[in-house]
């Protein structure tokens, strides 16, 4: 019995520093130890033996088994390691490799556009100014000097809510806003969203402008038109010529509508400008002493200007783009390249 305990040990050992795996260990263990296993079936000889040599056969076979045991575990502490480092081998990340870039998006022409002019004004000392895109009557028209059944209301396409509400025409309430609030001097620039009833290649019925107002003892129309040369070079470029021509507006007098010397051709004339050399950009004027009465300014002592702008025309002269819907298709393909 002690040379067959002596051979199982042998062969035991042998066949676990060759098995590689966890699996083949864990058979191994079943095999020899388990239940059923060799040793088990060689310790039930042990009842055969006297009584002298039971005590030293099973010491012997206790003996043994903890050396398998032992052997066993240190074995599969290494086949575990060795199978960690493996895995972690073959999920290795090079982390010197280039990342996946995630695409950013552009900003959009009308904002770039806002952006600018914003910045242009604040230089000179222009704040911004905000107000409701649903609006009442009272803001968008009658404190501009647009009495009910005005003819010049016809000129605006309005989108009607309800009652005495609407979908704000024009920036020009947030001239209305802001001077019921502060008191002048006063210099704003208001841009937003307004809507009117059309719709072709060069109107749409949501789109954007920008309102200026600056109101102060002893403004003229040279201030006027001073403000808005710096402007158009800045925006446009230096000595872009300017022109004014007299214009109508309820809410401002005397009104006119400022061109800028076309920027396609150079004033020689072209589609775009239509052969003249001119485009016009904007509508200005001083601001009327009637409306100075809806706000409660004193129009006796005080003076200013006011004009506004619709940014996609600007959009579209500045980069050079043919039909306004582009701007509001939000194609990738045309936004990106901004
Ligand atoms: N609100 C006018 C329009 O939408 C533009 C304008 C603003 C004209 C301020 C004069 C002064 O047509």
């Amino acid at each position: 019995m002690r040379e067959q305990l002596e051979q199982l040990k042998n062969e035991a050992l042998l066949s676990v520093n060759a098995a590689g795996q966890i699996e083949q260990l864990q058979e191994i263990r079943v095999r020899l130890l388990g239940r059923k296993g060799e040793l088990t079936a060689l310790m039930k000889g042990l009842g055969a033996l006297s009584a002298e040599e039971r005590p030293v056969v099973g010491q012997l076979v206790n003996s043994v088994r903890d050396e398998i045991e032992s052997a066993l575990e240190s074995a599969s502490a290494m086949a575990r390691e060795r199978a960690k480092t493996e895995r972690l081998q073959s999920e290795r990340i090079d982390v010197t490799l280039p990342g996946r870039c995630t695409s950013t998006g552009t900003k959009h022409p009308v904002s770039l556009v806002i952006e600018e002019v914003c910045d242009i004004f604040a230089g000179l000392g222009f704040s911004v100014a905000e107000g409701p895109e649903i609006e009442h009557d009272w803001y968008n028209f009658e404190a501009l000097n647009f009495p009910p059944e005005h003819p010049a209301r016809d000129m605006q396409d309005t989108f009607f809510v309800e009652n005495n509400l609407l979908l704000r025409t024009h920036t020009s309430p947030v001239q209305i806003r802001t001077m019921l609030k502060q008191k002048p001097p006063l210099r704003i620039i208001a841009p937003g969203t307004v809507y009117r009833c059309d719709s072709d290649a060069t109107h749409s019925p949501m789109f954007h402008q920008i309102e200026g107002l600056m109101v102060d003892t002893g403004i003229t129309f040279g201030d006027l038109k001073g403000i808005l040369t710096v402007f158009t070079n800045q925006l446009f470029g230096q000595k872009t010529g300017v022109r004014l021509r007299p214009s109508f507006f309820p809410f401002t007098e005397p009104s006119a509508e400022v061109d800028i010397a076309c920027v396609i051709c150079g004033g020689q004339g072209c589609r775009v400008c239509k052969n003249s050399g001119w485009l016009e950009i904007l509508g200005a004027g001083m601001v009327d002493p009637e409306v100075y009465r809806h706000v409660n300014y004193d129009a006796e002592n005080i003076s200013g200007f006011a004009f506004g702008m619709g940014i996609e025309r600007i959009a579209m002269l500045k980069y050079g783009i043919s039909d306004m819907r582009l701007l509001f298709e939000n194609d990738v393909r045309f936004l990106r390249q901004f």
